[in-house]
């Protein structure tokens, strides 16, 4: 007798009954499930408000007109064009400025006047001991017409995407140089 009343105190309390369980399992799922719809339902619009102007940033992948196509010459001409860009909410417009010449094709083709070597501007034809070229004062870098670099910078210039419509230029993103290439 006194061994069951023993093992009566040292058995563990009684799992719960079907019934019980199943009720509680009903209140987690229903508080769950309400709280999440709730959170969902604040949350969203908030992660949305956040985002969505991230996803449409404004300025990547537009294309600017930027000059008359009869006024392009062999010789690099410096345009300056303004940028309207959205990031997130901030507007701003930046002002641009590109080289840009056609060759003896007829191809026309731009120049970012972005040093590679640090980053200052560069400018053509401003250094009388290497004529014909673009040439960066803050370090000497020096560069071809076509954008291949001479001295001190590591890349050519980068290069807008161009397009062209009733008889404008329209530039775009700054790529890569393809048409340095064509120096080697
Ligand atoms: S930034 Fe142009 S040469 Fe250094």
């Amino acid at each position: 007798m006194s061994s069951h009343n023993e093992q009566q105190e040292t058995w563990p309390e009684q799992p719960p009954s079907r019934k019980e369980m199943s009720r509680r399992q009903f209140l987690t799922y229903t508080l769950g499930g309400a709280t999440a719809f709730m959170g969902a339902g604040t949350i969203l619009p908030m992660v949305r408000f956040v985002v969505d102007p991230i996803l449409h940033k404004k300025g990547a992948g537009d294309f600017i007109k930027v000059a008359e196509i009869s006024k392009i010459t062999e010789e690099p001409q410096e345009f300056t064009f303004e940028l309207k860009q959205k990031d997130g909410w901030y507007d701003s417009t930046a002002t641009l400025t590109a080289w840009i010449r056609k060759d003896a094709k007829g191809d026309i083709y731009a120049l970012s006047p972005i040093c590679k070597h640090l980053g200052c501007t560069v400018g053509w034809n401003n250094d009388k001991a290497h004529p014909d070229e673009y040439h960066c004062p803050c370090h000497g870098a020096r560069y071809t017409k076509l954008g291949k670099n001479l001295e001190v910078a590591p890349k050519p210039l980068d290069q807008y995407k161009t397009k062209f419509d009733n008889g404008w230029v329209l530039l775009g993103d700054i790529v890569p140089n393809t048409v340095a290439r064509e120096e080697a």
